[in-house]
């Protein structure tokens, strides 16, 4: 009998085929008994012949270890090498070998694309550093590591939708080409037609108003959360910041929460800190070997680190408390660390180290330095909004929320201070229909990953690591 976990299913798929049973990798290394007639499709990563036996690894992208396929000598051909696609007929029985459990025994193996192993870029059995794989961005998923990423990556966003669907939460597409400049940072993509050659600038803007690429999809969950009380969204999102670090993309992934009826900075630090253990705690379990070869290779110790983290309160302190943390460093920083400057790298930094290597929720921040839809503190004299950042080790800034300004006077006042309250109109209208205290917040999902997986570069955690090398997809 064939019990791993989706075997019998698979078995049951196929149960109207007269031969072979199609399984995946994972499916065939976790049965526990025997079986006949079965077929598995994958890459070959490594090839070994012998006198009297032939020895291949195959994988098919479904678990980081391979299967062991063990063949008669006889089945070996020119084209059977390291990288091609193949696909292996045989009997799938107990190993003999202690760290494997099942293994192939191959009747029949059929090349289904070849490779050529002197051109291939990846080699067998060498472990490719992150840096060298990163020049093949369409052939790195088949090297372990990025494998092993886009499992977690994959595993990852599973959880995240799971936690807000299991709490009541409204999963909302909000628009990736949009009007507005939420983060007000200016830092967007406008969106023209390709014509530009032939045409007047004005008939290259599409919708008649400048469009961009959205920096945020906030501004549209609020809307939403003005009918579903709890939305979340999950989607691209795009940043023209002329950044070369280590920490910003062009484009990556944010994970955005909106809640209304919630008057409290508290709420929504709660729900962070949630998102962060629950997500990180289902990747753990779910994904253990493919961590594991993060927390190995990549950051050693980083494994502890995190369980250490997910036992423990994250650490708040206000934006005053930290400036003072600063100045007291004996630290000499390049930025000097004054109230109502932003937080540097280096300051965050410091502030990560000095909390105990913890994520830190720094709150409370000065008004003139923050978006304006942020809820006003009405305090001084040093005047501040309610804001929040996470900052986690290694990385910096996660996440950044803040409680909204839900008072039509105040918001009012600001747009028109901005000189940008005409084209917010339909959002001042939020507070005039049926206004709720409210807030949320957005967390980077490749920033996440990094965190977790201790990955220097944020290049190293998306599928495709574009416009960073030549060799664009
Ligand atoms: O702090 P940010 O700018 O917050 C917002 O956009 C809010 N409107 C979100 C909200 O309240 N709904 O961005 C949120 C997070 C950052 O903390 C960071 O993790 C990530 O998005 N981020 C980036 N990640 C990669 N590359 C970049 N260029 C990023 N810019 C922001």
């Amino acid at each position: 009998m064939l019990c791993a976990r989706g075997g019998w299913q698979a078995l049951r798929r196929c149960a109207s085929l007269p031969r072979a049973v199609r399984l995946r990798v994972s499916e065939a290394l976790g049965a526990r008994e025997s079986a006949g007639e079965v077929k598995v499709q994958g890459w070959v990563r490594s090839v070994r012949s012998q006198k009297e036996v032939l020895f291949l690894h195959i994988n098919d992208g479904s678990s980081l270890e391979h299967l062991q396929v063990v063949a008669d000598p006889s089945l070996e051909n020119r084209e059977l090498t390291f990288g091609s696609a193949v696909e292996v007929r045989g009997r799938l029985v107990k190993s003999p070998h202690r760290r494997q459990n099942m293994e192939l025994q191959a009747e029949a193996i059929h090349v289904v694309g070849p490779c050529d192993i002197w051109t291939f870029p990846l080699k067998m059995k060498e472990r490719h550093p992150l840096e060298y794989v990163r020049q093949f961005p369409h052939l790195r998923c088949r090297s372990n590591t990025l494998a092993s990423l886009l499992r977690i990556r994959s595993e990852a966003t599973a959880a995240i939708h799971s936690f807000f669907q299991a709490n009541g939460y409204v999963h909302i597409h909000t628009p990736i080409i949009t009007s507005n400049d939420c983060e007000g940072a200016g830092e967007l993509f406008h969106i023209e037609t390709s014509n530009k050659a032939r045409e007047p600038s004005e008939k290259t803007q599409f919708f008649n108003v400048p469009a961009f690429l959205t920096v945020s999809g906030q501004l549209h969950l609020e809307v939403m959360a003005g009918a579903f009380t709890h939305v979340f969204a999950f989607g691209p999102t795009f940043r023209a910041e002329n950044s070369q670090s280590r920490r910003h993309l062009a484009e990556f992934y944010m994970v955005e929460a909106e809640l209304s009826f919630t008057e409290s900075l508290q709420d929504i630090m709660q729900v962070m800190e949630d998102l962060f253990k629950t997500v990180t705690s289902t990747v753990l379990s779910r994904c253990p070997r493919d961590v594991e070869l993060f927390h190995k290779h990549i950051a050693p110790a980083q494994k502890d680190r995190l369980e250490r983290i997910l036992k423990h309160k994250f650490v708040i302190i206000s934006y005053n408390e930290a400036v003072e943390i600063l100045k007291q460093a004996s630290q000499t920083f390049t930025f000097k660390p004054e109230w109502g400057c932003d937080l540097q790298t280096e300051h965050e930094k410091y502030l990560v180290k000095h909390c105990g290597e913890v994520p830190v929720f720094v709150i409370n921040y000065p008004y003139e330095l923050k978006p304006f839809y942020m809820r006003d503190n009405e305090d001084g004299p040093q005047h501040t909004v309610a804001a929040v950042d996470l900052l986690v080790p290694g990385v910096g800034e996660l996440c950044g929320g803040s409680l909204r300004e839900e008072r039509l006077p105040f918001l009012q006042s600001r747009l028109q201070r901005l000189g940008i309250a005409d084209a917010y109109q339909w959002y001042l209208d939020l507070r005039r229909f049926g206004s709720t205290p409210h807030g949320g917040f957005g967390m980077g999902f490749e920033r996440y990953l990094q965190y977790i997986l201790g990955v220097d570069n944020i290049k190293d955690v998306i599928p495709f690591p574009r416009f960073s090398h030549s060799c664009l997809l």
